[in-house]
């Protein structure tokens, strides 16, 4: 069969991405142009630098993306490109990008659901890995568990009620005054502190459900940081940081494992920044051998926001049939399985 080359790229919030992926699941470029330096003095993404930004970086990175790949726009059989979820000055920019190349080249344009991408980016990491599986997708925006059917065939078993995991991993990093993002700084602090320091709270619903809440949790670190201060007590960033980590891993794990119980399927993976999570993936590794489930996960690049998942996501849609029409906008809060 003759090779599918997709141009994957990505501009949903404060990366600017292009990829060249072949046949979905070889990656032949990834380049990121990461904003964070820009966004770090704010203490978090502002949208409207960043969709300047993103209009200033677009076409240098998918310029990159094509020569690092050694190849030409000719060469590329599909172009694929987030089109939601995700800020909508930002989206605009990469799907506006994609859509003039498209129309250009004379290729075939898909869009693709930035949370189908970050799904996918596990079939980049394992070559044999096919559905179905059970995902747990955790990013800033994001906490979903997913059953992956089939290559587009997604069920939400569960999702946050309030705040993404990311989005709590920031706000409690920002707290504790190690700054933005803060997943990865927390993750480091993380392993010089005591997990078990302080006694926060695991949401779980009592109504067999496998949703998320993370904001009550959010509010705990923040109360046992008022209380200290206010006591004199000293605070131990990285106890706070463990203590509060283990909380978050606790929740996710249990709730992913049940999902899988119920689904019966032999693999259970993430996906999202969040996955980049140490902690994260050494206790659901722990507990899945329990039960018997292999736990997947991308490298950490391809965990946060990247095009070379979403080339691998446009490619499955192109393969069943989906092409996208070019007057496709850029839908803020597009559902997971909406087309
Ligand atoms: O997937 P992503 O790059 O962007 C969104 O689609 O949101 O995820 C970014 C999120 C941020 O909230 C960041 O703090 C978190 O992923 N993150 C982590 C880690 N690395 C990134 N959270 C916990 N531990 C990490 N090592
Ligand atoms: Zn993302």
């Amino acid at each position: 069969m003759k090779d599918i080359i997709v141009l994957g790229v990505e501009s949903s919030c404060d990366e600017t991405a292009a990829a060249v992926v072949r046949n979905g699941r070889e990656v032949l470029s990834n380049v990121i142009s990461s904003q964070i330096d820009i966004h770090q003095k704010f203490g978090g993404v502002v949208p409207e630098v960043a969709s300047r930004k993103h209009v200033e970086l677009v076409i240098p990175v998918i310029d990159q993306a094509l020569e690092e790949a050694r190849i030409k726009l000719e060469d590329v059989d599909v172009i694929g490109v987030t089109y939601g979820p995700g800020l909508v000055g930002a989206l605009l920019v990469g799907l506006s990008a994609a859509k003039a190349l498209a129309f250009a080249a004379n290729k075939p344009f898909v869009g693709v659901h930035h949370i189908e991408g970050h799904i996918a980016a596990n079939y980049l990491e394992y070559p044999d890995l096919e559905p179905p599986f059970v995902c747990l997708v955790a990013s800033g925006g994001h906490s979903h568990i997913v059953y992956v059917g089939d290559y587009n065939k997604f069920e939400i078993m569960g999702q946050t009620r309030d705040d993404a995991a990311g989005e709590a991993f920031d706000k409690v990093a920002r707290a504790i005054g190690l700054g933005y993002p803060g997943g990865p700084l927390i993750d480091k602090a993380a392993k010089s502190g005591n997990k078990n320091a302080i006694a926060f709270p695991r949401v779980l619903f009592e109504d067999g459900s496998l949703d998320f809440s993370f904001s009550g949790l959010k509010t705990a670190v923040l109360n046992y940081l008022n209380t200290a201060e206010q006591k004199g007590e000293k605070i131990i960033v990285e106890d706070v940081a463990a203590s509060f980590q283990q909380a978050v891993v606790d929740v996710l794990v249990r709730n992913v494992i049940e999902a899988g119980k119920q689904k019966g399927v032999k693999n259970i993976a993430l996906a999202g920044g969040v996955a980049a999570n140490s902690a994260l993936r050494s206790g659901l590794k722990a507990a899945a051998e329990e039960y018997g489930f292999s736990v997947r996960y991308p490298k950490p690049v391809l965990c946060t926001d990247n095009a070379a998942m979403i080339a691998c996501a446009a490619y499955y849609e192109y393969r069943s049939g989906s092409a996208s029409e070019l007057d496709l906008n850029a839908i803020p809060g597009l559902k997971l399985g909406e087309r």
